[in-house]
């Protein structure tokens, strides 16, 4: 694909789209700036090779064709501000044309505000082409999404490049994923064995061995014939489980930390239990991985010279049941593996635990990370890709 860095932006109109998709909380402060960081050398490049920018991004999921204050690009506005040391316009209505001086650098409020973006409406594709000379595709967490400010626009834009952010992300997921050093480890955690199902399909078939953590893990405990009391689990996964663990190793609890306490009740200072994985009581639940299986997966990491992390391995927002994740966020920091982490709750507890630095790639994927580990193409990247073909 065509790079923006490779490209003569002087006097150009240059419109980038970022995945400026970042958390809040009920007061709309920002939770976690990592996309907003990661988009600024972009932003910084493109101003320093002359070009008049325009940044923009979506935010949350609100209802098209209408301005929606809950999901502004304000606080992003203001963030990015912060970050670059200038001020930074947020333009309320763009698509039919922006006023725009050298130098300039706007953020263009929430494309989802626009009706038709999500079902990449051609019009509305046509009119953000025909804002800019050049179009720069930099949102990685958002490249799953064929949407009119993701793929149209790349369709029909003077230019089509990949932005630099788009580019190391591409080539680091590559690195780990198509020619990974071996042995390869992936540590997948979270919820459900369902919302993951073709990613561990994915990873068994790719990695020699495959840590699965969280309540993903309890179906598997739950494969071995164990009682896991009131664990989160799918007992309708159990065959999918077992099917796993014939492709590939598959490391699950053999010991859990375990709490009888309600959700409502989960605090820091819990009490929990240590549990061998088959003496789980029918009024416990596993929350987080015992000390045995912890040390275990902490020395297959210490082996592993590619690592891919996924979802965390217990209830880690929770000191009580945080033991597991943090010990095995730090093995995998520690590791001389290259390592890549990708997803909301992973990158929660790398910041937790403000392992950043040690990470050797941080992705800001979510969707997106997730669907590349699956083999999956994504279409904003495959839209660059025949763009490339075109131009030349
Ligand atoms: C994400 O956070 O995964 C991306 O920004 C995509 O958001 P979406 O799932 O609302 O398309």
């Amino acid at each position: 694909v065509l790079k923006m860095a490779d490209l003569d932006l002087t006097g150009k109109r240059v419109l980038i789209r970022q995945d400026l998709n970042v958390p809040l909380d009920s007061a709309r402060n920002i939770t976690s700036d990592q996309r907003i960081r990661a988009s600024v050398p972009t932003i910084r490049l493109a101003l320093e090779k002359g070009a008049r920018v325009m940044v923009t991004s979506h935010l949350g999921r609100p209802e098209e064709g209408q301005f929606e204050e809950k999901a502004s690009l304000a606080p992003v506005a203001a963030h990015l501000g912060k970050l670059l040391g200038r001020e930074v316009p947020l333009i309320r209505d763009w698509v039919d044309g922006v006023d725009m001086g050298d130098h300039d650098l706007v953020l263009l409020e929430n494309v989802r505000f626009n009706a038709g973006e999500k079902k990449n409406d051609d019009n509305l594709a046509r009119k953000m082409a025909g804002l800019c000379d050049v179009f720069v595709m930099d949102a990685f967490g958002t490249a799953h999404r064929a949407q009119a400010s993701t793929h149209g626009v790349a369709k029909y834009a003077p230019m089509a490049a990949a932005g630099p952010l788009l580019a190391a992300e591409l080539e680091a997921l590559a690195k780990a994923l198509k020619t990974p050093a071996r042995p390869m480890v992936a540590v997948v955690g979270g919820a459900k064995v369902s919302s993951k199902l073709t990613v561990l399909e994915a990873l068994s078939e790719k990695c020699d061995v495959l840590v699965v953590g969280g309540g993903i893990s309890n179906t598997f405990v739950a494969s071995e014939g164990y009682n896991v009391g009131k664990s989160l689990h799918e007992k309708d996964l159990i065959p999918e489980a077992r099917r796993l663990r014939e492709k590939t190793e598959v490391i699950f609890a053999e010991d859990c930390r375990t709490t009888k306490l309600d959700f409502d009740d989960w605090r820091h200072d819990a009490p929990v239990e240590e549990k061998a994985a088959d003496q789980i009581g029918d009024d416990e639940q596993i929350i987080d991985y015992g000390p045995k299986t912890t040390a275990k997966v902490v020395e297959i990491l210490k082996q592993a010279k590619t690592i891919i992390w996924n979802g965390p391995c217990g209830v880690f927002e929770f000191d009580a049941f945080a033991q597991g994740t943090k010990d095995i966020a730090h093995a995998i920091a520690e590791s001389d593996a290259f390592s890549i982490a990708g997803g909301g709750d992973t990158l929660a507890a790398i910041d937790k635990y403000d392992l950043a630095d040690k990470i050797s790639y941080i992705s800001t994927g979510g969707g997106a990370f997730l669907e590349f580990v699956e083999g999956k193409t994504l279409p904003a990247v495959a839209i660059l890709e025949e763009r490339a073909r075109g131009q030349g």
